[in-house]
């Protein structure tokens, strides 16, 4: 187990999920995110998924959702709500993963972790492995008035045009959402929520 895989870990190990500073119970954003997508049973890849109720939702649409994590305290959390309705992946988004090909990513805060630009390098390629064109990704990260760090780790903090240009010319920006996440203690986080699509 690496050091980043134990702090995650950490971060799950007993405690109350509805605590946790990304904790959300309603997922309008992303969901009209997909909404504009226009298209129905749609295979899913959620990377760094957590713990997140957003599942609740996916799977009502009869889609077919997968979801990767490198902390394996969060994947049997999910293992144990959701049994075989998830398929699920263990893994290191910096490293190189070979988890198929889906219709959509979603990211939501994992991204603005990656501090190197190897390993957002390594993050890209893995998104570019994974959707073919067509496909679409929703990448969900703080924006540049947010908080420097979360979970006691720094952040990279994004806007539209710093993702786009992350991403590349493969993939067209559709729309996107600056928007305020209140976390559990009523703190103001304000994010950026990124509809793309793959050419
Ligand atoms: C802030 S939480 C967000 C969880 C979830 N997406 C949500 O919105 O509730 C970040 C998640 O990313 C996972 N994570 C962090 N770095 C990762 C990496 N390099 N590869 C895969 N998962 C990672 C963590 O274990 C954690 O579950």
């Amino acid at each position: 187990m690496n050091d980043y895989q134990a702090h995650w870990d950490d971060a799950y190990h007993g405690s109350d999920n509805s605590m946790l500073g990304w904790y959300q119970s309603e997922h309008s954003v992303t969901l009209n995110l997909i909404k504009e997508i226009g298209r129905f049973q749609l295979s899913i890849i959620d990377v760094g998924a957590g713990v997140s109720t957003v599942f609740d939702e996916l799977l009502k649409g009869d889609n077919d959702v997968s979801v990767l994590d490198i902390s394996k305290q969060a994947l049997q959390q999910l293992k144990i709500r959701y049994g075989d309705r998830l398929k699920y992946h263990h893994g290191d988004l910096c490293s190189e993963l070979d988890i198929g090909h889906f219709d959509i990513w979603h990211d939501r805060a994992v991204l603005h972790f990656l501090l190197e630009a190897e390993q957002r390098t390594a993050y890209v390629a893995n998104l570019n492995a994974a959707i073919p064109p067509g496909g679409h990704a929703i990448i969900e990260t703080f924006s540049l008035s947010g908080e420097k760090r979360c979970c006691n780790l720094d952040l990279f903090r994004y806007d539209e045009k710093i993702l786009a240009d992350l991403l590349g010319p493969q993939w067209e920006l559709v729309n996107h959402v600056n928007h305020i996440h209140l976390n559990p203690f009523g703190g103001e986080r304000p994010y950026v929520s990124t509809l793309f699509k793959r050419i």
